[in-house]
Protein backbone atom coordinates (compact mmCIF):
# COMPACT_ATOMS: atom_id res chain seq x y z
CA UNK A 1 0.00 0.00 0.00
CA UNK A 2 2.63 2.74 1.26
CA UNK A 3 4.95 1.46 -2.22
CA UNK A 4 1.93 2.03 -4.37
CA UNK A 5 1.53 5.24 -2.42
CA UNK A 6 4.94 6.08 -3.47
CA UNK A 7 5.04 4.96 -6.80
CA UNK A 8 2.11 7.21 -7.61
CA UNK A 9 2.92 10.19 -5.80
CA UNK A 10 6.21 10.49 -6.89
CA UNK A 11 6.05 9.84 -10.60
CA UNK A 12 9.16 9.11 -12.13
CA UNK A 13 10.78 9.73 -9.13
CA UNK A 14 12.11 6.06 -8.58
CA UNK A 15 11.32 4.15 -5.32
CA UNK A 16 14.17 1.91 -6.25
CA UNK A 17 16.39 5.21 -6.43
CA UNK A 18 15.00 6.25 -3.20
CA UNK A 19 15.61 3.58 -1.55
CA UNK A 20 19.37 3.52 -2.67
CA UNK A 21 19.72 6.54 -1.18
CA UNK A 22 17.83 5.84 2.24
CA UNK A 23 20.59 5.87 4.95
CA UNK A 24 19.62 2.31 6.56
CA UNK A 25 17.68 0.98 4.37
CA UNK A 26 20.90 -0.30 2.07
CA UNK A 27 18.89 -3.43 1.14
CA UNK A 28 15.37 -4.23 0.54
CA UNK A 29 13.75 -5.53 3.22
CA UNK A 30 14.00 -9.25 2.52
CA UNK A 31 10.59 -10.02 2.92
CA UNK A 32 10.38 -11.98 5.88
CA UNK A 33 9.38 -15.77 5.86
CA UNK A 34 5.00 -16.46 5.49
CA UNK A 35 5.27 -18.76 8.54
CA UNK A 36 7.64 -16.64 10.65
CA UNK A 37 5.70 -17.09 13.95
CA UNK A 38 7.30 -13.92 15.66
CA UNK A 39 6.91 -11.23 13.16
CA UNK A 40 3.53 -12.61 12.85
CA UNK A 41 2.70 -11.65 16.33
CA UNK A 42 4.92 -8.50 16.54
CA UNK A 43 3.13 -7.09 12.65
CA UNK A 44 -0.27 -7.85 15.03
CA UNK A 45 0.43 -6.03 18.12
CA UNK A 46 -1.69 -3.15 17.46
CA UNK A 47 -5.05 -5.57 17.06
CA UNK A 48 -4.47 -7.67 20.28
CA UNK A 49 -3.05 -4.48 22.81
CA UNK A 50 -0.09 -5.69 23.85
CA UNK A 51 3.94 -3.92 23.84
CA UNK A 52 6.40 -5.33 21.46
CA UNK A 53 8.41 -6.02 25.07
CA UNK A 54 5.69 -8.01 26.53
CA UNK A 55 5.65 -10.29 23.08
CA UNK A 56 9.08 -10.68 22.48
CA UNK A 57 8.78 -12.09 27.29
CA UNK A 58 6.17 -13.81 25.94
CA UNK A 59 7.38 -15.31 23.02
CA UNK A 60 10.40 -16.06 25.00
CA UNK A 61 8.44 -17.89 27.71
CA UNK A 62 6.59 -19.97 24.92
CA UNK A 63 9.74 -21.59 24.20
CA UNK A 64 9.85 -19.67 20.95
CA UNK A 65 13.82 -19.53 20.00
CA UNK A 66 14.39 -15.52 19.20
CA UNK A 67 17.62 -15.83 16.56
CA UNK A 68 19.53 -12.28 16.54
CA UNK A 69 18.93 -11.59 12.68
CA UNK A 70 15.69 -12.68 12.90
CA UNK A 71 14.85 -9.43 15.00
CA UNK A 72 16.59 -7.91 12.73
CA UNK A 73 14.73 -8.70 9.80
CA UNK A 74 11.79 -7.56 11.60
CA UNK A 75 13.61 -4.48 12.59
CA UNK A 76 13.90 -3.89 8.82
CA UNK A 77 10.10 -5.17 7.77
CA UNK A 78 8.43 -3.14 10.68
CA UNK A 79 10.57 -0.02 9.51
CA UNK A 80 9.63 -0.62 5.75
CA UNK A 81 5.81 -0.96 6.87
CA UNK A 82 6.06 2.24 8.85
CA UNK A 83 5.77 1.13 12.05
CA UNK A 84 8.71 2.78 13.60
CA UNK A 85 7.75 2.92 17.00
CA UNK A 86 7.38 -0.80 16.85
CA UNK A 87 10.75 -0.84 15.71
CA UNK A 88 12.15 1.25 17.98
CA UNK A 89 10.58 -0.81 20.93
CA UNK A 90 12.73 -3.80 19.59
CA UNK A 91 15.64 -2.21 19.26
CA UNK A 92 15.19 -0.92 23.18
CA UNK A 93 14.32 -4.60 24.13
CA UNK A 94 17.66 -6.42 22.20
CA UNK A 95 19.61 -3.34 24.17
CA UNK A 96 17.99 -4.80 27.62
CA UNK A 97 18.31 -7.91 26.96
CA UNK A 98 21.96 -7.04 26.23
CA UNK A 99 22.06 -8.50 22.70
CA UNK A 100 24.03 -7.08 20.35
CA UNK A 101 22.60 -4.50 18.21
CA UNK A 102 23.09 -4.45 14.65
CA UNK A 103 26.18 -2.65 12.61
CA UNK A 104 25.28 0.66 12.17
CA UNK A 105 22.47 0.47 14.78
CA UNK A 106 22.79 4.58 16.16
CA UNK A 107 21.84 5.53 11.79
CA UNK A 108 18.66 2.62 11.84
CA UNK A 109 18.04 4.10 15.59
CA UNK A 110 18.13 7.78 14.27
CA UNK A 111 16.08 7.40 11.46
CA UNK A 112 13.77 5.72 13.02
CA UNK A 113 13.69 8.51 15.97
CA UNK A 114 12.92 11.04 12.99
CA UNK A 115 10.10 9.51 11.82
CA UNK A 116 8.57 8.38 14.53
CA UNK A 117 9.40 11.27 16.68
CA UNK A 118 10.62 14.36 14.60
CA UNK A 119 13.59 15.65 13.68
CA UNK A 120 14.69 17.62 16.40
CA UNK A 121 14.05 14.23 18.82
CA UNK A 122 16.68 12.66 16.34
CA UNK A 123 18.50 15.88 15.97
CA UNK A 124 18.81 15.39 20.12
CA UNK A 125 19.86 11.82 19.67
CA UNK A 126 22.45 12.83 17.64
CA UNK A 127 23.78 15.45 20.38
CA UNK A 128 24.01 12.96 22.44
CA UNK A 129 26.39 10.20 20.69
CA UNK A 130 29.81 9.72 21.71
CA UNK A 131 32.12 11.41 19.03
CA UNK A 132 33.55 8.04 18.27
CA UNK A 133 30.12 7.35 17.14
CA UNK A 134 29.41 10.66 15.41
CA UNK A 135 30.57 9.21 11.87
CA UNK A 136 29.97 8.84 8.49
CA UNK A 137 27.23 6.30 8.81
CA UNK A 138 25.04 8.62 11.74
CA UNK A 139 25.78 11.84 10.01
CA UNK A 140 24.73 10.02 6.77
CA UNK A 141 21.15 9.58 8.41
CA UNK A 142 21.27 12.82 9.84
CA UNK A 143 21.55 14.51 6.39
CA UNK A 144 19.06 12.18 4.94
CA UNK A 145 16.56 13.09 7.54
CA UNK A 146 16.92 16.71 6.70
CA UNK A 147 16.41 16.67 3.23
CA UNK A 148 13.73 14.17 3.21
CA UNK A 149 12.02 17.28 5.15
CA UNK A 150 13.42 19.33 2.70
CA UNK A 151 15.07 22.04 5.50
CA UNK A 152 17.97 23.07 3.35
CA UNK A 153 19.48 25.42 5.74
CA UNK A 154 19.94 22.69 8.17
CA UNK A 155 21.14 20.44 5.53
CA UNK A 156 23.60 22.78 4.30
CA UNK A 157 25.22 23.79 7.44
CA UNK A 158 25.27 19.87 8.10
CA UNK A 159 26.83 18.88 5.23
CA UNK A 160 29.58 21.42 5.75
CA UNK A 161 30.63 20.13 9.04
CA UNK A 162 30.88 16.73 7.53
CA UNK A 163 33.20 17.66 4.78
CA UNK A 164 35.21 19.15 7.94
CA UNK A 165 35.23 16.14 9.48
CA UNK A 166 36.16 14.20 6.05
CA UNK A 167 32.60 12.03 6.28
CA UNK A 168 30.90 13.80 3.09
CA UNK A 169 32.41 12.36 0.33
CA UNK A 170 30.16 9.98 -0.54
CA UNK A 171 27.75 9.44 -3.25
CA UNK A 172 24.80 8.76 -0.80
CA UNK A 173 25.49 12.41 0.73
CA UNK A 174 25.52 13.69 -2.57
CA UNK A 175 22.42 11.71 -3.48
CA UNK A 176 20.52 13.09 -0.96
CA UNK A 177 21.43 17.04 -1.29
CA UNK A 178 20.23 16.22 -5.27
CA UNK A 179 17.24 15.22 -4.07
CA UNK A 180 16.39 18.14 -1.51
CA UNK A 181 16.85 20.17 -4.76
CA UNK A 182 14.55 18.78 -6.32
CA UNK A 183 12.48 18.31 -4.02
CA UNK A 184 12.37 22.27 -3.51
CA UNK A 185 12.26 23.20 -7.03
CA UNK A 186 15.82 24.03 -7.48
CA UNK A 187 17.35 21.51 -10.64
CA UNK A 188 19.48 24.04 -11.56
CA UNK A 189 22.01 22.84 -8.52
CA UNK A 190 21.47 19.65 -9.06
CA UNK A 191 24.72 19.65 -12.24
CA UNK A 192 27.13 21.89 -10.09
CA UNK A 193 26.83 18.69 -7.25
CA UNK A 194 27.53 16.27 -10.02
CA UNK A 195 30.66 18.34 -11.06
CA UNK A 196 31.66 18.48 -6.96
CA UNK A 197 31.67 14.74 -6.78
CA UNK A 198 33.83 14.38 -9.88
CA UNK A 199 36.39 16.94 -8.67
CA UNK A 200 36.52 14.65 -5.35
CA UNK A 201 36.52 11.39 -7.48
CA UNK A 202 33.31 9.93 -5.87
CA UNK A 203 31.65 8.26 -8.82
CA UNK A 204 28.16 8.40 -9.29
CA UNK A 205 25.77 5.30 -8.86
CA UNK A 206 22.96 4.81 -10.72
CA UNK A 207 20.56 7.25 -8.42
CA UNK A 208 22.85 10.42 -9.10
CA UNK A 209 22.30 9.84 -13.27
CA UNK A 210 18.61 9.27 -12.63
CA UNK A 211 18.21 12.36 -10.95
CA UNK A 212 20.81 14.30 -13.31
CA UNK A 213 19.04 13.38 -16.11
CA UNK A 214 15.40 14.42 -13.93
CA UNK A 215 17.04 17.87 -13.27
CA UNK A 216 17.86 19.19 -16.89
CA UNK A 217 14.46 17.68 -18.27
CA UNK A 218 12.84 19.93 -15.48
CA UNK A 219 14.97 22.68 -16.94
CA UNK A 220 13.68 21.75 -20.63
CA UNK A 221 17.55 21.28 -21.45
CA UNK A 222 17.12 17.77 -23.55
CA UNK A 223 20.10 18.08 -25.27
CA UNK A 224 22.03 17.76 -21.77
CA UNK A 225 19.80 15.06 -21.16
CA UNK A 226 21.09 13.20 -24.15
CA UNK A 227 24.89 13.87 -23.20
CA UNK A 228 24.10 12.13 -19.55
CA UNK A 229 22.90 9.19 -21.53
CA UNK A 230 26.01 9.38 -23.77
CA UNK A 231 28.41 9.59 -20.69
CA UNK A 232 26.72 6.90 -18.58
CA UNK A 233 26.87 4.58 -21.90
CA UNK A 234 30.63 5.59 -22.45
CA UNK A 235 32.51 5.41 -18.52
CA UNK A 236 29.81 4.00 -17.09
CA UNK A 237 27.84 1.15 -18.51
CA UNK A 238 27.51 -0.99 -16.07
CA UNK A 239 25.22 1.18 -13.80
CA UNK A 240 22.98 1.54 -16.83
CA UNK A 241 19.53 -0.50 -15.44
CA UNK A 242 16.00 0.14 -16.37
CA UNK A 243 15.44 3.12 -14.02
CA UNK A 244 17.98 5.31 -16.24
CA UNK A 245 16.04 4.47 -19.70
CA UNK A 246 12.47 5.59 -17.48
CA UNK A 247 13.67 8.49 -16.80
CA UNK A 248 15.26 9.43 -20.19
CA UNK A 249 11.62 8.06 -21.20
CA UNK A 250 9.92 10.22 -19.11
CA UNK A 251 12.63 13.23 -20.10
CA UNK A 252 11.52 12.36 -23.97
CA UNK A 253 7.67 12.72 -22.95
CA UNK A 254 7.86 15.53 -21.47
CA UNK A 255 9.79 16.99 -24.68
CA UNK A 256 7.06 15.79 -26.61
CA UNK A 257 9.05 13.42 -28.53
CA UNK A 258 7.36 10.17 -28.24
CA UNK A 259 9.40 8.68 -30.75
CA UNK A 260 12.80 8.74 -29.33
CA UNK A 261 10.51 8.08 -25.93
CA UNK A 262 9.65 4.65 -27.15
CA UNK A 263 12.70 4.10 -28.41
CA UNK A 264 14.71 4.67 -24.58
CA UNK A 265 11.45 2.13 -23.27
CA UNK A 266 12.70 -0.91 -25.96
CA UNK A 267 15.89 -0.37 -24.35
CA UNK A 268 14.11 -0.17 -21.17
CA UNK A 269 12.87 -3.48 -21.95
CA UNK A 270 16.37 -4.84 -23.13
CA UNK A 271 18.17 -4.51 -19.87
CA UNK A 272 15.21 -5.09 -17.30
CA UNK A 273 15.17 -8.05 -15.57
CA UNK A 274 12.17 -10.50 -16.66
CA UNK A 275 10.39 -11.17 -12.93
CA UNK A 276 10.96 -6.86 -12.05
CA UNK A 277 7.01 -5.89 -11.39
CA UNK A 278 7.99 -2.51 -10.94
CA UNK A 279 10.00 -1.96 -14.26
CA UNK A 280 6.57 -3.22 -16.11
CA UNK A 281 4.56 -0.58 -13.84
CA UNK A 282 6.70 2.01 -15.67
CA UNK A 283 6.18 0.34 -19.28
CA UNK A 284 2.98 0.31 -18.75
CA UNK A 285 2.54 4.00 -17.54
CA UNK A 286 4.98 5.40 -19.85
CA UNK A 287 3.41 3.77 -22.68
CA UNK A 288 0.43 5.28 -21.95
CA UNK A 289 2.00 8.75 -21.33
CA UNK A 290 3.26 8.29 -25.08
CA UNK A 291 -0.30 7.27 -25.88
CA UNK A 292 0.53 3.73 -27.48
CA UNK A 293 -2.42 1.77 -26.41
CA UNK A 294 -1.17 -1.31 -27.99
CA UNK A 295 2.24 -1.07 -26.31
CA UNK A 296 0.20 -0.83 -23.17
CA UNK A 297 -1.76 -4.14 -24.20
CA UNK A 298 1.06 -5.75 -25.08
CA UNK A 299 3.25 -5.23 -22.37
CA UNK A 300 0.16 -6.30 -19.96
CA UNK A 301 0.37 -9.51 -21.71
CA UNK A 302 3.76 -9.95 -21.23
CA UNK A 303 3.66 -9.23 -17.69
CA UNK A 304 0.51 -11.88 -17.27
CA UNK A 305 2.49 -14.33 -19.03
CA UNK A 306 5.05 -13.84 -16.50
CA UNK A 307 3.34 -13.32 -13.55
CA UNK A 308 0.20 -15.98 -13.44
CA UNK A 309 -0.77 -13.94 -10.09
CA UNK A 310 -1.49 -11.12 -10.77
CA UNK A 311 -1.75 -8.42 -7.96
CA UNK A 312 -4.26 -5.60 -6.86
CA UNK A 313 -1.26 -2.74 -7.63
CA UNK A 314 -0.73 -4.19 -11.09
CA UNK A 315 -4.35 -3.91 -11.82
CA UNK A 316 -4.51 -0.01 -10.73
CA UNK A 317 -1.25 0.55 -12.76
CA UNK A 318 -2.76 -0.92 -16.38
CA UNK A 319 -6.18 0.42 -15.03
CA UNK A 320 -4.50 4.21 -14.69
CA UNK A 321 -2.61 3.26 -17.95
CA UNK A 322 -6.35 2.15 -20.14
CA UNK A 323 -7.77 5.34 -18.91
CA UNK A 324 -5.27 7.46 -19.94
CA UNK A 325 -5.42 6.73 -23.26
CA UNK A 326 -9.11 6.57 -22.74
CA UNK A 327 -9.57 3.07 -23.67
CA UNK A 328 -13.10 2.84 -22.19
CA UNK A 329 -13.77 -0.78 -23.63
CA UNK A 330 -10.59 -2.13 -22.32
CA UNK A 331 -10.68 -0.71 -19.24
CA UNK A 332 -14.28 -1.86 -18.35
CA UNK A 333 -12.61 -5.63 -19.26
CA UNK A 334 -9.63 -5.11 -16.94
CA UNK A 335 -11.79 -3.94 -14.22
CA UNK A 336 -14.23 -6.05 -15.11
CA UNK A 337 -11.36 -9.10 -14.71
CA UNK A 338 -9.79 -8.21 -11.64
CA UNK A 339 -13.83 -8.11 -10.07
CA UNK A 340 -14.02 -11.56 -10.92
CA UNK A 341 -10.63 -12.51 -9.56
CA UNK A 342 -9.97 -10.63 -6.36
CA UNK A 343 -10.02 -12.08 -3.19
CA UNK A 344 -10.51 -8.89 -1.13
CA UNK A 345 -11.98 -6.04 -2.78
CA UNK A 346 -9.51 -2.93 -2.92
CA UNK A 347 -11.03 0.82 -3.14
CA UNK A 348 -8.31 2.11 -4.70
CA UNK A 349 -9.68 0.08 -7.75
CA UNK A 350 -12.95 0.94 -7.61
CA UNK A 351 -12.24 4.79 -7.35
CA UNK A 352 -10.38 4.54 -10.91
CA UNK A 353 -13.13 3.31 -12.31
CA UNK A 354 -15.75 5.63 -10.71
CA UNK A 355 -12.95 8.53 -12.10
CA UNK A 356 -12.48 7.41 -15.48
CA UNK A 357 -16.38 6.78 -15.81
CA UNK A 358 -17.48 10.00 -14.92
CA UNK A 359 -14.91 11.72 -16.88
CA UNK A 360 -16.78 9.91 -19.55
CA UNK A 361 -19.96 11.29 -18.68
CA UNK A 362 -20.79 7.57 -17.79
CA UNK A 363 -23.02 8.26 -14.52
CA UNK A 364 -24.82 5.22 -14.81
CA UNK A 365 -21.49 3.25 -14.84
CA UNK A 366 -19.93 4.69 -12.40
CA UNK A 367 -23.06 3.99 -9.77
CA UNK A 368 -22.77 0.31 -10.75
CA UNK A 369 -19.22 -0.05 -9.81
CA UNK A 370 -20.15 2.00 -6.36
CA UNK A 371 -22.78 -0.43 -5.37
CA UNK A 372 -20.56 -3.00 -5.67
CA UNK A 373 -17.65 -1.22 -4.17
CA UNK A 374 -19.80 -0.89 -1.16
CA UNK A 375 -21.62 -4.02 -1.26
CA UNK A 376 -17.83 -5.98 -1.26
CA UNK A 377 -16.10 -3.59 0.67
CA UNK A 378 -15.54 -1.75 4.22
CA UNK A 379 -14.73 1.52 2.64
CA UNK A 380 -14.09 4.28 3.54
CA UNK A 381 -15.81 5.64 0.14
CA UNK A 382 -15.13 9.62 0.77
CA UNK A 383 -13.10 9.90 -2.21
CA UNK A 384 -15.61 8.33 -4.29
CA UNK A 385 -18.68 10.56 -2.68
CA UNK A 386 -16.48 13.35 -3.92
CA UNK A 387 -16.24 12.57 -7.01
CA UNK A 388 -19.65 11.85 -7.22
CA UNK A 389 -20.64 15.54 -5.05
CA UNK A 390 -18.57 17.03 -8.23
CA UNK A 391 -20.06 14.84 -11.13
CA UNK A 392 -23.57 15.94 -9.90
CA UNK A 393 -22.85 19.65 -9.31
CA UNK A 394 -21.39 20.23 -12.72
CA UNK A 395 -24.84 18.64 -13.95
CA UNK A 396 -26.70 21.23 -11.45
CA UNK A 397 -28.17 18.06 -9.78
CA UNK A 398 -28.19 19.56 -6.10
CA UNK A 399 -30.08 16.76 -4.71
CA UNK A 400 -27.95 14.21 -5.71
CA UNK A 401 -24.90 15.94 -4.85
CA UNK A 402 -26.16 17.04 -1.13
CA UNK A 403 -27.10 12.86 -0.93
CA UNK A 404 -23.44 11.62 -1.60
CA UNK A 405 -22.21 14.67 0.82
CA UNK A 406 -24.71 13.78 3.61
CA UNK A 407 -23.65 9.66 3.62
CA UNK A 408 -20.64 10.89 3.79
CA UNK A 409 -20.75 13.06 6.73
CA UNK A 410 -22.29 10.14 7.86
CA UNK A 411 -19.92 7.55 7.29
CA UNK A 412 -17.32 10.21 8.59
CA UNK A 413 -16.10 8.48 12.65
CA UNK A 414 -13.30 10.95 14.60
CA UNK A 415 -12.46 13.78 12.47
CA UNK A 416 -11.53 11.28 9.94
CA UNK A 417 -12.29 13.53 7.09
CA UNK A 418 -13.76 16.66 6.18
CA UNK A 419 -15.16 17.75 2.58
CA UNK A 420 -12.44 19.61 0.80
CA UNK A 421 -12.70 23.32 0.78
CA UNK A 422 -12.87 23.55 -3.10
CA UNK A 423 -16.04 20.77 -2.88
CA UNK A 424 -17.26 23.38 -0.31
CA UNK A 425 -17.28 26.25 -2.26
CA UNK A 426 -18.28 24.80 -5.14
CA UNK A 427 -21.43 23.49 -3.67
CA UNK A 428 -22.29 27.31 -2.02
CA UNK A 429 -21.04 28.93 -5.97
CA UNK A 430 -24.05 26.91 -6.78
CA UNK A 431 -26.53 28.28 -3.99
CA UNK A 432 -25.64 31.60 -4.70
CA UNK A 433 -26.52 30.90 -8.95
CA UNK A 434 -29.43 29.72 -7.75
CA UNK A 435 -30.04 31.98 -4.42
CA UNK A 436 -30.78 28.67 -2.88
CA UNK A 437 -30.69 29.56 1.07
CA UNK A 438 -32.85 26.65 2.41
CA UNK A 439 -30.58 24.37 0.91
CA UNK A 440 -27.44 26.58 1.90
CA UNK A 441 -28.74 26.34 5.54
CA UNK A 442 -29.44 22.18 5.10
CA UNK A 443 -25.21 22.39 4.49
CA UNK A 444 -24.55 23.99 7.03
CA UNK A 445 -25.76 21.85 9.30
CA UNK A 446 -24.11 19.15 7.74
CA UNK A 447 -21.11 20.68 7.81
CA UNK A 448 -21.50 21.34 11.54
CA UNK A 449 -21.60 17.94 12.07
CA UNK A 450 -18.08 17.13 10.89
CA UNK A 451 -16.60 20.09 12.63
CA UNK A 452 -15.68 21.94 9.27
CA UNK A 453 -18.03 24.93 9.88
CA UNK A 454 -15.80 27.93 10.02
CA UNK A 455 -15.61 31.69 9.11
CA UNK A 456 -15.05 31.08 5.26
CA UNK A 457 -18.35 28.98 5.25
CA UNK A 458 -19.94 31.77 6.95
CA UNK A 459 -18.45 34.53 4.23
CA UNK A 460 -20.28 32.10 1.71
CA UNK A 461 -23.53 31.46 3.63
CA UNK A 462 -23.71 35.33 3.85
CA UNK A 463 -22.96 36.23 0.15
CA UNK A 464 -25.77 33.31 -0.60
CA UNK A 465 -28.62 35.57 1.44
CA UNK A 466 -26.92 38.66 -0.09
CA UNK A 467 -27.97 37.55 -3.75
CA UNK A 468 -31.21 36.20 -2.56
CA UNK A 469 -31.22 39.58 -1.19
CA UNK A 470 -31.85 38.64 2.71
CA UNK A 471 -30.19 39.31 5.76
CA UNK A 472 -28.98 36.25 8.03
CA UNK A 473 -31.16 35.71 10.78
CA UNK A 474 -29.32 36.00 14.10
CA UNK A 475 -26.09 35.94 12.39
CA UNK A 476 -23.96 37.34 15.83
CA UNK A 477 -25.74 35.27 17.95
CA UNK A 478 -24.86 32.09 15.61
CA UNK A 479 -21.07 33.18 15.22
CA UNK A 480 -20.97 33.15 18.64
CA UNK A 481 -22.18 29.96 19.58
CA UNK A 482 -20.09 28.57 17.18
CA UNK A 483 -16.97 29.84 18.50
CA UNK A 484 -16.35 31.89 15.17
CA UNK A 485 -14.42 34.86 15.22
CA UNK A 486 -15.19 37.98 13.21
CA UNK A 487 -13.17 38.85 10.28
CA UNK A 488 -12.57 42.03 8.05
CA UNK A 489 -14.07 40.20 4.95
CA UNK A 490 -17.06 39.07 7.02
CA UNK A 491 -17.46 42.32 8.57
CA UNK A 492 -18.30 44.03 5.12
CA UNK A 493 -20.35 41.23 4.20
CA UNK A 494 -22.32 41.89 6.90
CA UNK A 495 -22.30 45.75 6.64
CA UNK A 496 -23.39 45.11 3.45
CA UNK A 497 -26.26 43.03 4.05
CA UNK A 498 -27.92 45.61 6.18
CA UNK A 499 -27.64 48.12 3.78
C1 LIG B 1 2.31 9.89 -16.90
O1 LIG B 1 1.82 11.21 -16.91
C2 LIG B 1 1.10 11.58 -15.76
C3 LIG B 1 0.52 12.95 -15.98
O2 LIG B 1 1.49 13.85 -16.42
C4 LIG B 1 2.03 11.52 -14.57
O3 LIG B 1 1.36 11.88 -13.38
C5 LIG B 1 2.57 10.10 -14.43
O4 LIG B 1 3.49 10.05 -13.36
C6 LIG B 1 3.23 9.65 -15.72
N1 LIG B 1 3.54 8.24 -15.59
C7 LIG B 1 4.77 7.79 -15.53
C8 LIG B 1 4.96 6.34 -15.33
O5 LIG B 1 5.70 8.54 -15.63
C1 LIG C 1 -3.90 -5.94 -2.39
O1 LIG C 1 -3.41 -7.23 -2.60
C2 LIG C 1 -2.69 -7.75 -1.52
C3 LIG C 1 -2.06 -9.04 -1.95
O2 LIG C 1 -2.69 -9.61 -3.03
C4 LIG C 1 -3.62 -7.92 -0.35
O3 LIG C 1 -2.92 -8.45 0.75
C5 LIG C 1 -4.15 -6.56 0.00
O4 LIG C 1 -5.08 -6.69 1.04
C6 LIG C 1 -4.81 -5.93 -1.19
N1 LIG C 1 -5.13 -4.57 -0.84
C7 LIG C 1 -6.37 -4.19 -0.59
C8 LIG C 1 -6.54 -2.80 -0.11
O5 LIG C 1 -7.31 -4.91 -0.76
Amino acid sequence: MRSLNRLLSTGLFLRRCLCTAEVAAEESPSLVRKGDRLYRRLSRLGAIGKTVSETLDEFFRDGGVIKKNNLERCIRELRYYSNFQHALEIMDWMQMRGITLPQRHHAVRLDLIAKAMGISAAKNYFDDLLPSEQNLYTYGALLNCYCQEGLENEALELFKKMDEMNVASTNLAYNNLMSLYMKLGKPEKVAPLVEEMKEKDISPSTFTYCIWIQSYSCLNDIAEVERVMEEVKKDDKEKLDWSIYSNLANAYIKAGDFMKAESALKQLEKVMKRRDRQAYHFLLGLYANTSNLAQVKRIWNVYKSVFPVTNNLSYLVMLQSLSRVRDLVGFKDVFMEWETRCSSYDVRLANIAIKTYLEADMVGEAELVFKRAVKRSAGPFFKAREMFTLYFLENRLIDSALRHMEAAVGEAKDNEWHPPPKIVSKVFDYFHEEMDIDRAEVFIKLLKKVGSCDSMTYNLLVQTYISAGKTVPDIQRRLEEHGIEMNDELEKLLEKESK
